[in-house]
């Protein structure tokens, strides 16, 4: 027992070490194959071992059960916030009343990064709580949540502080945050306005699974309450964190001038796109806690700092022309194309305007001069029409009588037009690729989906499941091996999807993730599902008469079509969904010799195609696998002198057998 508490502890330690150097350092020490071999030994351990897990065990930062709600929880020293400068005079202003006061004073300059505040309680080195700021005085208690944010340590680096409540920032990276919203858009059918929203909001979540799949990290810029540490300015403050383990506020700076202190605004506002998160301003902070500790603060914020903002991302520009834009439901969105104009170092010539009810609340008329704003990487939207410039020659914006994409007449329903024309090319070619994203389908975006539309390869979603390798290769940009690999991929997700995915991917009116995982938690099964009553669907929380409605008509209206993807082969699980990357076949190649006694060769082979393997009739170098039947030919004599490993028939069905692809 000894023995394995000590590989243990080792495990623990040097795995809380991999993670620091990858996360906070950005400078990675180990492999991930070599990473994932150690943390399965360590979840074997703990499988095995429960008593000694660790509450710093990397193991420690996933698994918790969603909770009903947040319990508050209070700040030992009030979370304050920060009064703003909105530009250089201002700052000036600020920095000179200070130093009216005290003279010789240092400051210290830190970019301001735009996300949600949080404060760690760590008690002899733990962490034990996370708390968000809430009113400044109690926030909510999300510890469970925090954990699953890798920049966080579980365990400071120095473990006999008595306590000590590091304050900082959770964000996510302009990057993540695009990912994101595109993954939210097309399955939620929503989108967080800007990345401080999307941090707030992935940090709030009651489930910690759903916080650990969205990237946060945190970066400290303070402390709050703290005892058994001597510390007497922010600058020792910040190297004490980064040597606790912590990312802290970068790049930060001593100085006393305020020239030094505009120079080192200016910096940051001229290099503000190149950094990985959104940033709104720089915060400037008396550098002495004895000073600060003099000024004291205001009921709202402290007199010793003050945020310095950057100005808004907003410009103007022309509206050229309005365009129309077909969604996988039929929606029409109206676009509006701008002369090109530059926010924040992007350039912006398309602005979606969402809805027809838009353009008529803010008067948009095609030749208008408009504000435009984009805070941060978020989508640039129109914030007004500068009346005062009109001309008299702007055109009104005319309300599609047709599809632009079939010509079909479209309908008005609510604020939007409609298309309900189902095989209309540009509402499939979205269908398809919105199909590809939830399912997973590798190679399966937006060009792809446009091209089989076009060449008529796809002429409903059904169609998509009969798609043979022939078909594929006659796509623009697919050779053999990407055809062979999207036919793969194809055939992999036939083999098994949840009927949650299933719903999902029909595209029912109000059916986003949310009500497709409600509705297959009620049906269990698709026949189910297909027989659902009016009374059982509202019976759902969060369905009512009309989400209710659109379902039945959905499938009375369609049940063509879902039969006919049922007819493709595709099959739809309880519970969990083959994973479409875990069969030991998969992407190997793989060829098959001598007789075997369960199936045909020829059914063999599709049994492996359909599994995700590439299958072969010639042994070559590159063969992964050969599988041996009864009286083998001469593929064996060149399999091994090749080196390729070699299965027997008991060891290919046992293969199949524990990956559930065969009774
Ligand atoms: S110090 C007493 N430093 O900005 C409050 N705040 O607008 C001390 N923020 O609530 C805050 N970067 O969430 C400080 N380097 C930094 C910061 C920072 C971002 C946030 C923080 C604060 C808000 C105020």
């Amino acid at each position: 027992m000894e023995e394995v508490i000590k590989r243990y502890n080792e495990l623990v330690d040097f795995l809380n070490k991999c993670d620091h150097y990858y996360y906070v350092l950005d400078n990675p020490i180990i492999s991930d194959e070599e990473y994932d071999k150690l943390k399965l030994e360590l979840i074997d351990i703990e499988r095995k071992y429960p008593n000694i897990i660790r509450p710093d065990s990397p193991s420690q930062r996933v698994g918790f059960e969603p909770s009903k709600e947040f319990k508050e929880a209070y700040h030992v020293e009030k979370m304050l916030s920060l009064e703003n400068a909105n530009n250089e005079e201002e700052i000036i202003e600020w920095v000179r009343k200070i130093k009216k006061e005290y003279k010789d004073i240092r400051f210290i300059l830190e970019p301001k990064f735009d996300g949600t505040s949080l404060e760690l309680v760590y008690i002899g080195g733990i962490l034990k709580y996370a708390i968000t700021r809430g009113d400044g005085i109690k926030g909510e208690d999300v510890t469970n949540n925090a954990k699953t944010i890798k920049t966080i340590p579980l365990k400071l680096f120095e473990e006999n502080i008595k306590r000590i409540d590091v304050r900082g920032e959770v964000l996510i990276s302009k990057e993540d945050f695009k990912k994101l919203n595109e993954e939210l858009l097309s399955i939620e059918g929503r989108t967080f306005a800007n990345p401080r929203n999307a941090a707030a909001g992935s940090l709030r979540q009651l489930d910690p699974n759903i916080t650990a799949k969205r990237k946060l990290t945190f970066i400290a810029w303070g402390v709050g309450y703290y005892e058994g540490i001597e510390i007497s300015t922010q600058y020792e403050l910040l190297n004490m964190l980064s040597k606790l383990g912590f990312k802290v506020s970068h790049p930060f700076k001593v100085c006393k001038d305020e020239q030094e202190i505009i120079d080192f605004y200016r910096e940051i506002q001229s290099k503000r796109d190149s950094f990985l998160f959104e940033l709104d301003g720089i915060v400037i902070k008396v550098n002495e806690f004895e000073i600060q500790r003099s000024l004291g603060s205001t009921i709202r914020s402290p007199r010793w700092s003050i945020a310095a903002k950057f100005p808004a991302l907003e410009r103007t520009s022309r509206i050229i022309d309005i365009m129309y834009q077909v969604g996988r439901m039929g929606i029409i969105t109206p676009v509006a194309i701008l002369e090109p104009v530059e926010i924040g170092g992007v350039t912006v010539s398309r602005v979606s305007l969402h809805n027809f009810d838009i353009i008529s609340k803010l008067d948009i008329k095609i030749g208008d001069y408009v504000y435009v704003r984009r805070a941060g990487d978020v989508i640039p939207e129109i914030t007004s029409v500068i009346k005062e410039r009109r001309s008299n020659n702007e055109k009104e914006v005319q309300a599609p009588k047709y599809c632009p994409a079939c010509n079909s007449e479209v309908i008005k329903d609510g604020a939007y037009y409609k298309c309900i024309n189902l095989s209309c090319p540009e509402r499939l070619a979205n269908h398809i690729e919105y199909i590809g994203k939830i399912l997973e389908i590798e190679g399966l975006g937006k060009s792809t989906a446009q091209k089989l539309v076009e060449l008529k390869l796809v002429k409903d979603i059904a169609d998509i499941f009969y798609l043979e390798y022939h078909d594929i290769l006659k796509l623009p940009n697919f050779a053999e091996v990407s055809s062979r690999k999207l036919y793969n991929e194809i055939q992999k997700v036939k083999a098994g999807i949840s009927l949650e995915k299933f719903i999902m991917l029909l595209g029912i009116p109000s059916i986003g993730k949310a009500n497709a995982k409600a509705l297959a938690n009620k049906f269990k099964t698709i026949e189910n599902f297909l027989n659902c009553k009016f009374d059982e669907l509202i019976s759902i929380s969060g369905i009512g008469d009309e989400i209710a409605n659109n379902v039945l008509k959905f499938i009375m209206e369609n049940r063509g079509i879902v039969e006919k993807i049922l007819k493709s082969g595709l099959k739809v699980v309880n519970g969990e969904e083959k994973k479409k990357t875990s069969s030991f076949f998969y992407n190997k190649k793989v060829v098959i010799t001598g007789e075997l006694s369960q199936f045909k060769r020829e059914e063999a082979l599709k049994l492996l195609e359909t599994i995700g393997a590439i299958p072969s009739n010639s042994i070559s170098k590159k063969t992964d696998y050969l599988i041996v039947g009864k009286n083998p030919g001469s593929k064996l004599e060149k399999a091994k002198e090749y080196r390729v490993k070699i299965i027997n028939e008991e060891e290919f069905y046992e293969i199949l057998k524990s990956e559930g692809f065969l009774q």
